[in-house]
């Protein structure tokens, strides 16, 4: 039996996660949000339940989780609620949209999110928690770290590796080979062409670190 799910957030991302666990036929008991003025409030017409107090209204051997909180750069927010929330015994379920093409000799964690047209290629690895959003392309051997998001549109060609918590903006592109370090955040529409080392914003096309033009 598949387990019930339960969604952390009742924003646009839970909205997405919604969207696509219905969409996969999953049952989704509603939505938590720890601002009072959305309880009762729908997200795809399903419930906002309360805070995530209401899980102990629940079993963690019976309902899942999923992680609705979205990001828009290297916000540790989303990872934060997820260990807060395994750490409990609560297990975070992978989301698939029935349109997301996933080739079988990709690895995929257990808590991915892969949105409506994602593309994920052979030798690719998802890390835990990691988003790949509406459309986005995930070539052949990329691997992203935990807690990735690549945006909506974005395409990381053959080989690129993306370290954890990462923010790769909608429609950007990245050159095949290249390395980004961990809290890299690429802005929307940048060429990446060069790796770095990590904790820095990218912009434009070529990117150059954000502020770094004089
Ligand atoms: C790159 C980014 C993180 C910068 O955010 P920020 O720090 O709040 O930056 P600001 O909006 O204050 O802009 C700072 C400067 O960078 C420029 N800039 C911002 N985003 C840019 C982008 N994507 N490409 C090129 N330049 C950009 C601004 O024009 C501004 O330039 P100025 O100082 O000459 O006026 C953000 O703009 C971005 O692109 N985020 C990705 C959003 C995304 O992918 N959303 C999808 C969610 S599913």
């Amino acid at each position: 039996m598949t387990a019930a799910v339960i969604i952390i957030g009742s924003g646009g991302h839970a909205a997405v996660v919604a969207d696509a666990l219905l969409a996969a036929g999953r049952q989704v008991l509603g939505c938590t949000d720890s601002d009072v003025q959305r309880h009762g409030a729908q997200v795809c017409g399903l419930p906002v339940l309360g805070d995530d107090s209401v899980l102990v209204h629940h079993q963690p051997a019976l309902v899942q989780l999923a992680n609705g909180i979205g990001s828009t750069r290297a916000e540790p927010l989303r990872a934060h609620v997820q260990g807060k929330l395994e750490a409990r015994g609560w297990q975070f379920t992978q989301v698939r949209h029935p349109s997301a093409i996933i080739s079988p000799f990709a690895q995929v964690a257990a808590s991915a999110q892969l949105m409506a047209r994602a593309v994920v290629q052979p030798g690719a690895v998802v890390g835990d928690g990691c988003i790949v959003n509406t459309g986005a392309v995930v070539e052949h051997d990329v691997q992203l770290g935990a807690f990735v998001h690549v945006s909506c549109g974005a395409v990381l060609c053959g080989s690129v590796h993306v370290g954890a918590h990462s923010h790769i903006g909608a429609a950007a592109v990245v050159r095949q080979g290249v390395a980004l370090g961990a809290r890299t955040v690429v802005g929307a529409g940048a060429a990446v062409v060069r790796s770095s080392t990590g904790g820095q914003t990218l912009v434009g096309v070529p990117a150059i670190e954000l502020g770094s033009k004089t």
